[in-house]
């Protein structure tokens, strides 16, 4: 198995999947999370391969993405196979890739310790001033307002429902981003989440005090 030519072939699979996706995946937020998974796994000594693919395909089989999740799933697998992935590590990333999402709030727990590396990663670039940036995004992308008074954020939602409903971009930082530095997995992840954290609130204090002409 050659490692340098698996993992440039996949940068060039997610670049072709999700260069022109405009709801907050695309291919500069793969480019980010596997930098960041890097990043993270030379401190905890992870291994780097593993983290760097399931970073590179952690979104190839969001069901966003695809008519079902077992169909990006099997377009991962064929993937791998085509560029001669070993069975182990196929089963390795597909098992990070399909169960890291926010999903359900971070339960159950990642199993291994590169899982836990690359959704610390992708959480981490939800967060700060990229994962502001990635909502308003998404939410524009969504038709979803950037804010409106009478609507308020979910208390409580399964997945689906989450995802169907239409809420603002406001609320998803009570919904989600603001939940995310306590789900961090690894010591570095916590570290990197605590600036994103504070950016992130002082946002909304300032969004909030322009709204209300403090
Ligand atoms: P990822 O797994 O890469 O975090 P998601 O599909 O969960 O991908 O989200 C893509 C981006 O859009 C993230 O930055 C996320 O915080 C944001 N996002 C997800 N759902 C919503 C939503 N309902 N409203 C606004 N932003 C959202
Ligand atoms: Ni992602």
């Amino acid at each position: 198995m050659n490692k340098e030519s698996i993992i440039s072939q996949t940068k060039e699979f997610a670049y072709q999947h999700l260069h022109d996706d405009a709801s907050g995946h695309d291919w500069w937020h793969i480019h980010r999370v596997t930098n960041i998974a890097h990043k993270i796994a030379v401190i905890e000594n992870a291994d780097l391969f593993l983290c760097e693919m399931a970073a590179l395909l952690h979104d190839i089989a969001d069901e966003k993405l695809n008519t079902s999740e077992e169909v990006g799933i099997k377009k991962v697998r064929d993937f791998l196979l085509s560029v001669n992935v070993d069975n182990e590590y196929v089963s390795k990333i597909l098992e990070i890739i399909t169960t890291m999402s926010f999903k359900g709030g971070g339960q159950p727990p990642m199993k291994t310790l590169e899982g836990m590396i690359v959704q610390d990663a992708d959480r981490l670039d939800a967060m700060g001033a990229i994962g502001i940036a990635r909502t308003f995004a998404y939410s524009g992308a969504k038709n979803q307002l950037i804010y409106h008074p009478d609507i308020k954020p979910a208390e409580k939602m399964d997945a689906d429902q989450y995802r169907k409903r239409k809420s603002t971009a406001i609320n998803h930082f009570y919904e989600k981003l603001f939940k995310l530095k306590e789900l961090m997995n690894t010591e570095m992840g916590k570290k990197m989440a605590e600036s994103r954290h504070l950016y992130m609130k002082e946002y909304i204090e300032t969004f909030f005090n322009e709204w209300e002409m403090k």
